[in-house]
């Protein structure tokens, strides 16, 4: 698969450069791409990233820094896809609206996830497995499930806690 006029900062890293689909995308510094994950013209992902094997990330995207996005993640963009226009051609860009999604510093999205198009996900918010998130999440928030409701916040919970200030003096 193609790497086509993709931005890679420094320290990035392609587990298996030859099974990726970059194109037209920037990626920041520091952040780790598994493979068969596809980033498409104009996603910015931020610095220190872990992008999980499998993940869709379509344009649109604005991924900022320190967001870990897990296994076959699913991004969208059209809110009302259709294959043709009314007068039953294929449709072109002309056709449809593009809605942007942004995920803010330090948030997680959970294997399988997916991602209306036109949301806020806030920062270190906490997106669980298999969750269709379809409105904004906001900071600190865990969501879950179909669709994605707020069924905690990230502050109160004790391993979380422990796991940010592991490794600190
Ligand atoms: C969402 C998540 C963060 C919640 O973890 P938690 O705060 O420890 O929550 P708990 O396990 O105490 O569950 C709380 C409730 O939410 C439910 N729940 C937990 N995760 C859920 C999920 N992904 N989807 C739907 N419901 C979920 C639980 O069943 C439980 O419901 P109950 O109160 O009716 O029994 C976690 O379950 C999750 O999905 N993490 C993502 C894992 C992942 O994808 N990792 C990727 C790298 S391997």
């Amino acid at each position: 698969m193609p790497i086509v006029d993709a931005m890679l900062a420094k320290d990035v890293v392609l587990f298996q450069p030859s099974l990726v689909n970059l194109y037209g995308c920037r990626v920041g510094e520091g952040t780790k791409i598994g493979a068969f994950v596809e980033i498409q013209r104009g996603v910015l992902v931020g610095a220190r990233c872990k992008i999980s094997s499998h993940t869709f990330i379509c344009e649109g995207v604005v991924i900022e820094d320190e967001v870990f996005v897990g296994h076959g993640v699913m991004f969208t963009n059209d809110r009302m896809p259709r294959a043709t226009n009314a007068q039953g051609s294929l449709q072109t860009a002309a056709d449809w609206a593009l809605e942007t999604t942004r995920v803010k510093r330090a948030a997680s999205i959970g294997t399988n996830a997916t991602i209306v198009p036109g949301v806020t996900i806030g920062e270190r918010a906490m997106v669980g497995a298999g969750a269709v998130v379809t409105k904004d999440v906001p900071d600190y928030a865990i969501v879950a499930g179909v669709p994605a409701r707020v069924i905690g916040d990230i502050r109160m919970q004790r391993r979380a806690l422990l796991s940010a200030n592991s490794g600190r003096a």
